[in-house]
């Protein structure tokens, strides 16, 4: 099974990305978490990112298309959950390319929606283990002692780019360069809109739903 997770930074993909790929056993692949981790270690894809990430924009598909193809050649006989991959209507031509070649294809492409209002609420509070990646909010999901993370106790960080003026920027750009794949997905059938209003349990619900129906059409179908 091939899932794609997108929408507005902020509407809780990472959050119910953690969730879905224990639930469903999926190899979770975030390019942003990826990304983040090649410039903690200076690798040097990391040190060429890092600006990007910085100011909000996305980073050169050819950069990111050599990642993905790497992961998917390590995970082929895995069911994979994308988070925040494609990004733009390139990323997503290439995507369906590379699962061709391998006999496989996006079964689901859930696109997660919320009002801006809420988006930067939930961006101005959230912090993140940069050890573990674990997802906190200091308002909806606060950690359980200030400021270390519950799992492992690494210090909880604010990420470089939850800055007002870089929410505005990657909110744009998601306007113009990601919103194009809702026709694309919809024009392949695969797209389902999900509320991302609730709580997390709510919206996990909302998606296990779609895809418990999804798995048990395919075991009938077969
Ligand atoms: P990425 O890391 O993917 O960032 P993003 O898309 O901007 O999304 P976020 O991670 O900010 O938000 P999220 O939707 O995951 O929300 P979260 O679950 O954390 O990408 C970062 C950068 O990397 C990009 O700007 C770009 O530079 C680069 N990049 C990445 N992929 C790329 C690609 N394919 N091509 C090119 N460049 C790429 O939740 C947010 C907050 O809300 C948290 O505090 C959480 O606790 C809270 N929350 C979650 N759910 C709820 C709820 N139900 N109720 C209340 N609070 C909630
Ligand atoms: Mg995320």
């Amino acid at each position: 099974m091939r899932i794609i997770l997108f929408g507005p930074p902020g509407v809780g993909k990472g959050t119910q990305a953690q969730r879905l790929a224990e639930k469903f056993n999926l190899v979770r692949l975030s390019t942003g978490d990826l990304l983040r981790e090649e410039i903690s270690l200076s690798s040097p894809v990391g040190r060429k990112v890092e600006q990007f990430l910085r100011k909000g924009h996305l980073v050169p598909d050819d950069i990111m298309l050599d990642i993905i193809e790497n992961i998917l050649l390590e995970n082929k006989e895995r069911d994979i959950l994308f988070d925040g991959f494609p990004r733009n209507l390139n990323q997503a031509h290439s995507l369906e390319r590379s699962l061709a070649q391998m006999q496989q294809e996006i079964d689901i492409a859930f696109e997660m929606h919320l009002d801006e209002d809420e988006i930067v609420k939930r961006l101005v509070n959230r912090r993140y283990c940069p050890r573990c990646e674990r997802i906190y909010n200091l308002s909806t999901n606060p950690p359980k002692n200030d400021c270390v993370c519950d799992q492992d106790g690494a210090k909880l960080v604010t990420r470089d780019d939850d800055t007002a003026e870089v929410i505005k920027k990657r909110l744009k750009i998601y306007e113009d360069e990601t919103r194009p794949l809702v026709s694309y997905y919809k024009s392949l059938n695969i797209y389902k809109q999900i509320d991302a209003r609730g709580n997390q349990d709510e919206i996990s619900d909302r998606i296990s739903e779609i895809v418990n129906a999804y798995l048990n059409s395919k075991c009938t179908s077969n």
